[in-house]
């Protein structure tokens, strides 16, 4: 299995102060890693690293991402989009708060798709459709308005517009974390027959170690900026071998 993605010594600032510092991991493809820890330890600021979304203010001060086999720590804007828009999806918490609240789902999805391939409506549909039915989403939600949707609806139809081009990577923080129970356990297994069809690889961050634990072959802890333990779900859970990781599954009755 060839490798997708890999992060070699990373170290992010904001302002000077250093919240992720050194971490290291690697992900081939079809592969799923996992990245868990406390609330403040650097999972969503490794995300951003490697979509290119560091907010204003975070700055990579040490480390290389390298994604299909080409480094990507530092790219121009327009490089930048291409990458972003077509080979690496994105997906986030509240995908419903990323669409824009006046114009229809579906008018932006295409839009978005319009930016990278030069397909007509029809055969947008046509992939859209096919899609949709995958992921349990109704047609008529491309008609929809975001706030006239729910909130497992909106986190489809962010998976739909992350998706549709068939990137190599799906970059995905805390995406069932705003919803039901129910809803959380169909996304989850809606993300894993995506990986199944596309042979998606998927960077997911949870606080949930059992979703961790039915998803992921690979498993990163993060507590305070520092990698904890990264490792393969066997052995983050069977034989963890920080205390750390002892203490959070035991937190989580694993
Ligand atoms: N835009 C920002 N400006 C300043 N500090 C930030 C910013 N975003 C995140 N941080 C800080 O960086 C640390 C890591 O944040 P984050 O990566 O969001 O953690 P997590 O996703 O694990 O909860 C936290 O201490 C947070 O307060
Ligand atoms: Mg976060």
């Amino acid at each position: 299995m060839s490798e997708i993605l890999r992060v070699e010594g990373l170290r992010v600032a904001y302002g000077g102060k250093n919240v992720v510092r050194g971490v290291n991991f690697s992900v081939k493809r079809g592969e799923i890693l996992i990245i868990a820890g406390e609330s403040g330890s650097g999972k969503s600021t490794i995300l951003k690293s490697i979509g290119g979304l560091l907010n204003r203010g975070g700055k990579i001060v040490n480390g290389q991402i390298f994604f299909d086999g080409r480094e990507i720590t530092f790219l121009s804007d327009k490089k930048r989009r291409k990458l972003s828009g077509e080979a690496i999806g994105m997906i986030f918490q509240n995908a419903g708060a990323s669409f824009c609240p006046i114009r229809t789902i579906g008018d932006q999805i295409f839009e978005s798709v319009r930016a990278h391939r030069d397909w007509d409506e029809k055969f947008f549909l046509k992939r859209a459709f096919e899609l949709m039915s995958k992921i349990n989403l109704e047609f008529s939600v491309l008609n929809e308005y975001p706030f006239r949707i729910s909130g497992g609806m909106a986190q489809r139809a962010g998976i739909l517009a992350a998706t549709i081009l068939e990137p190599k990577l799906l970059l995905a923080d805390e995406p069932t974390s705003a919803l039901d129970v129910v809803n959380q356990a169909e996304v989850v297994k809606e993300l894993l027959k995506l990986r199944e069809r596309q042979k998606i690889s998927i960077v997911m961050v949870t606080h949930n170690l059992k979703i961790a634990k039915f998803m992921a072959d690979k498993i990163l802890i993060m507590k305070n900026g520092l990698q904890v333990e990264f490792g393969t779900r066997e052995q983050i859970f069977s034989s963890p071998k920080e205390i750390y990781t002892q203490e959070l599954l035991k937190a989580a009755y694993l």
